[in-house]
């Protein structure tokens, strides 16, 4: 009898075996290197099961949270898909004392991996040296990663999982006026800070995680030469006997000299986010995003890296779904950095294997929309006094950043415009009857006033339940793993 069962599981295991390197040899050429970021500030979101299906119809293997929100772990139990959970800023305090940092372990990474969660990463805050944070994090970011990372280790896990503190590039710069890669060091007013986060990690074998930017090179700079954001050529900056084609090359770079500064300059780097938005800037449009994705996704695939490190690098596209409810403090595009629209649905032609060829991302199945209506301007409104104050109020509390110059719907006319804003309140208020009277300057319709680049969108109809069942069968499949080791 134990025999039998013996013989069964051995050949479950070939089986897997058989069925994974199966797996493999379909998905081969598909690049192992890119992860996505998946962040969830929107008003609508879809079920994250339905969301980690696309993730694996994609032959997506890695994710970056900014949290660790059960239901999103649930769904990922079990998918395989190596994820990196995330403690936000505003908890970067309380993990200064061990016994929360152990508690925050037990409760979101040991229970999660048991429960088969593939959890490979614990991202300490997140970009919390930003000059706009006024310092808040400065004294607790490094107690917290310490107590992350020994509290990983006590617990067992610390071999296989990191902590590490995704950054955000200004934390280093060119001090020189040549601003070349070269020159790198780590910004003055954080060096000794950096330097000892930098040899905490090198102390654990754990990636220094960087967040890059052309998008927003180009938008903060005046006169940046717009090719340079690209990865096709077009313009350079020479750096002794390297020329720099692209500015992503050069960013990381300046990170490998500011690490070669403080006497680790071999120690590895993982990009935690790098993306182009869609929308809600004149240089943030579909065609942009292309452009951007094709280069980067090419040169990933071909395992070319930079200058000073040639190889592979690990990067975590920004972002997966596109997300109304963020803040536009940085920009109106701050909205529109989804690879997919709110819906699931993909935006441009994307290849992941890096071939550069011109085909869509698979979109999320069985997606569920609100009823096909959309609220507009009436046209029989007499009294438009209060028009601007009426689309005022729709924009506040719904977005319309797809409105302003150089975005999706710039050119509309003033009547499609309010239509823009009512219908947008309209459906951020799931299609309550009221949400769509305006004082009598709004009506419903059933006709799509969508035009050109310009779209008058359904919601998703949002109301998901998470299955009580599933951390059950989780279980059950973990014991199961558990024998096939
Ligand atoms: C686990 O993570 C969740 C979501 O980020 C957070 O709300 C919760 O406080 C964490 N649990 C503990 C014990 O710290
Ligand atoms: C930082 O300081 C500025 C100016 O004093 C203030 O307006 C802003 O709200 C502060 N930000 C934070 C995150 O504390
Ligand atoms: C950080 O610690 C320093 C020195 O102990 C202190 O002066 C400063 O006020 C602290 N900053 C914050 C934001 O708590
Ligand atoms: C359309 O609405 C946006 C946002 O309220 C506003 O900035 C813009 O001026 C409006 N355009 C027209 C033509 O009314
Ligand atoms: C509305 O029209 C646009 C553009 O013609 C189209 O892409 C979209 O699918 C339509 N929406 C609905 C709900 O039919």
């Amino acid at each position: 009898m134990l025999h039998s069962i013996v013989h069964t599981l051995k050949m479950v295991k070939i089986w897997f075996l058989l069925s994974s390197i199966l797996v493999g040899l379909l998905s081969a050429g598909l690049v192992e290197c890119i992860g996505v970021n998946w962040g969830t500030m929107a008003t609508h979101q879809l079920p994250p099961k339905t969301v980690v299906q696309m993730l694996q119809a994609n032959g997506i293997n890695k994710v970056k949270l900014f949290d660790a929100a059960q239901n999103t772990m649930n769904a990922l139990a079990g998918s395989g898909i190596e994820v990196m959970v995330a403690i936000p800023n505003d908890q970067l305090a309380s993990m200064t004392s061990y016994k929360r940092a152990k508690q925050w372990v037990s409760r979101n990474v040991t229970r999660f991996n048991f429960n088969g969660v593939n959890i490979k990463y614990v991202a300490v805050g997140n970009e919390p040296f930003l000059p706009s944070y006024n310092g808040s994090f400065l004294n607790t970011t490094l107690p917290a990663l310490q107590n992350i990372q020994n509290a990983l280790n006590e617990a067992g896990v610390g071999d296989n999982i990191k902590a590490t503190v995704p950054l955000n590039a200004d934390v280093y710069s060119s001090p020189d006026n040549n601003q070349v890669p070269s020159s790198g060091r780590f910004r003055a007013d954080i060096s000794g800070l950096m330097s000892e986060i930098v040899q905490f990690l090198n102390r654990n074998n754990a990636p220094f995680s960087i967040n890059i930017y052309p998008f927003l090179s180009l938008y903060g700079s005046e006169g940046f030469p717009i090719d340079y954001a690209f990865f096709d050529g077009g313009s350079t900056v020479i750096d002794n006997d390297i020329t720099y084609t692209n500015v992503f090359d050069a960013n990381f770079d300046t990170l490998v000299s500011s690490l070669r500064a403080v006497g680790l300059g071999n120690m590895p780097i993982l990009v935690g986010e790098v993306g182009w938005p869609t929308d809600g800037n004149k240089d943030a449009n579909l065609g942009y995003a292309e452009r951007f994705y094709t280069g980067l996704l090419k040169r990933v695939a071909a395992k070319q890296g930079t200058p000073l490190r040639p190889g592979n690098i690990e990067i975590y596209l920004f972002g997966l779904i596109d997300e109304d409810a963020k803040s536009i403090a940085p920009g109106n595009f701050e909205r529109h950095w989804g690879i997919f629209r709110y819906d699931g649905q993909p935006k441009f032609p994307m290849d992941l294997s890096g071939q550069g060829q011109k085909r869509y991302l698979t979109a999320a199945k069985n997606v569920e929309y609100l009823p096909t209506e959309w609220c507009v301007f009436n046209p029989n409104a007499r009294d438009l006094s209060k028009l601007g104050d009426n689309i005022n109020y729709a924009c506040t509390f719904s977005d319309c950043t797809s409105l302003g110059y150089g975005s999706s719907c710039n050119n509309l006319d003033a009547q499609s415009n309010a239509s823009y804003a009512f219908n947008m309140y309209f459906q951020a208020e799931n299609q309550a009857y009221m949400s769509c009277s305006f004082g009598g300057l709004a009506m419903r319709t059933k006709q799509n006033l969508s035009q050109g680049s310009c779209s008058f969108i359904i919601q998703i109809s949002s109301s998901y339940s998470s299955e009580p069942s599933s951390l059950v069968t989780l279980s059950i499949v973990a014991v199961f793993a558990f024998f096939l080791v």
